[in-house]
């Protein structure tokens, strides 16, 4: 790790700190152990440039290309990814110059994260906060391995979470989906550098920055948000959500009383979203994801080669839920299976299994040979 601090940056972080950290001497200047060229030698050998935090300042230098520094210098010579992560006042953020000059950056290539809400320098909170971190690092994670399989350019709608449906005005019906798979499929995505847009029901996590997010609660809502969202012609759909395949027939207007006796609830079948929309677009490429409840893998890979039929996806991610281990965990086991009888399976973090799905997608929308 090479530690690159603005002239500025060492006012708040003195040399020492970072240099006993990093094991490496730091400077500013290019200026400095000229005989190695350093601003063409660190840029060259950089497999990730992450500058955090970003100030308005440097995000004004990097999108016009000054190179007035050591820091700028390495950022014109490399052709590694570049990852930014700006902090400043509200104020700052929202200005149209630092807008404008993040939007270069983000034409540009460059990996630019939003930075969170919440507390700022002095007594104000707002937008403008450095993001965690942990957020920080799994952005840096991901964007690691997205650098080998780019989505750049691309625009995949993923949906992610359980949905509810309504009962009575207080109760729902409901599923264990926490929406980790989905929200880690939409993180991935955009280290990858996809346009993204995510359709979340019910989840348990945060929802990450820089998607164009949709919430929406019932399958109902939700397959109103997926057609909405096909109408901009994505290039895949990801369908990672828990949708319910039932739902009360006719949802109450009042809370039911407990002194009534036990309530029957009468169910009427959803819309199958994945295969309705499948049928209603039938160029994209649409991935869907299945749990079954199954004792082998031989009979998971039969259950899901039905299913990939019976939906008419481009291929299915499948989960085998038996014992309910999947569902709100870290870890997961996936098998791809597809159109074209392609087959992969992956055991892992969920994170790192939406970066094996996602590999599996760039496959899906390379040209057949
Ligand atoms: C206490 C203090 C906090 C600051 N915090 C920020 C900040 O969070 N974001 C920012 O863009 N500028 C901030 N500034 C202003 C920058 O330090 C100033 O624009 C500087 O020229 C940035 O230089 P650099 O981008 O080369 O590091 C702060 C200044 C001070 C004195």
């Amino acid at each position: 790790m090479t530690v690159i601090p603005t002239v500025n940056a060492l006012r708040f972080v003195g040399a020492a700190t970072f240099e006993a950290l990093s094991g490496e001497p730091v400077t500013s200047s290019v200026w400095d152990g000229v005989d190695s060229v350093r601003h063409i030698h660190i840029g060259a050998k950089a497999d990730i440039v992450v500058i955090a935090p970003a100030t308005a300042d440097f995000i004004a230098r990097a999108s016009h290309g000054i190179a007035s520094d050591l820091l700028t210098n390495t950022l014109l010579s490399t052709s590694a990814t570049v990852v930014l992560a700006p902090a400043m006042h509200s104020q700052m953020w929202e200005h149209p110059a630092t807008q404008h000059n993040v939007a270069l950056l983000r034409d540009r290539g460059h990996l630019v994260l939003n930075p969170d809400e919440g507390r700022l320098t002095g007594e104000d909170s707002g937008i403008g906060r450095l993001p965690s971190p942990q957020s920080i690092l799994d952005f840096v994670e991901n964007a690691l391995v997205g650098t080998t399989h780019s989505l750049a350019g691309r625009h995949i709608v993923i949906t992610a979470g359980g949905t509810r449906e309504n009962w009575d005005p207080v109760r729902f019906l409901g599923n264990r989906s926490s929406g980790k798979q989905g929200v880690a499929l939409a993180r991935a995505a955009l280290a990858q550098g996809a346009a993204v847009t995510l359709i979340a029901g019910s989840v348990d996590i945060e929802l990450p920055s820089g998607v164009t997010l949709v919430r929406v609660e019932s399958a109902e809502n939700m397959l109103q948000a997926v057609r909405l969202a096909m109408k901009e012609e994505p290039d895949a759909l990801i369908m990672a959500a828990a949708v319910a395949d039932f739902r009360p027939i006719a949802p109450l207007e009042e809370k039911i009383k407990k002194g009534a006796g036990v309530p029957a609830i009468e169910l009427t079948l959803n819309e199958d979203i994945l295969a309705s929309v499948a049928r209603e677009n039938p160029e994209t490429v649409i991935l869907g994801f299945a749990a079954e409840t199954v004792d082998s893998q031989e009979q998971l890979i039969a259950a899901g080669r039905e299913k990939l039929a019976t939906k008419g996806c481009t291929a299915l991610v499948l989960n085998n839920v038996h014992g309910g281990g999947i569902f709100g965990s870290e870890n997961t086991e996936i098998t791809i299976i597809d159109r074209r009888g392609g087959q992969a399976s992956f055991t892992g973090s969920k994170n790192f299994a939406a970066h094996a799905v996602l590999a599996h997608l760039s496959y899906l929308l390379s040209p057949l040979h």
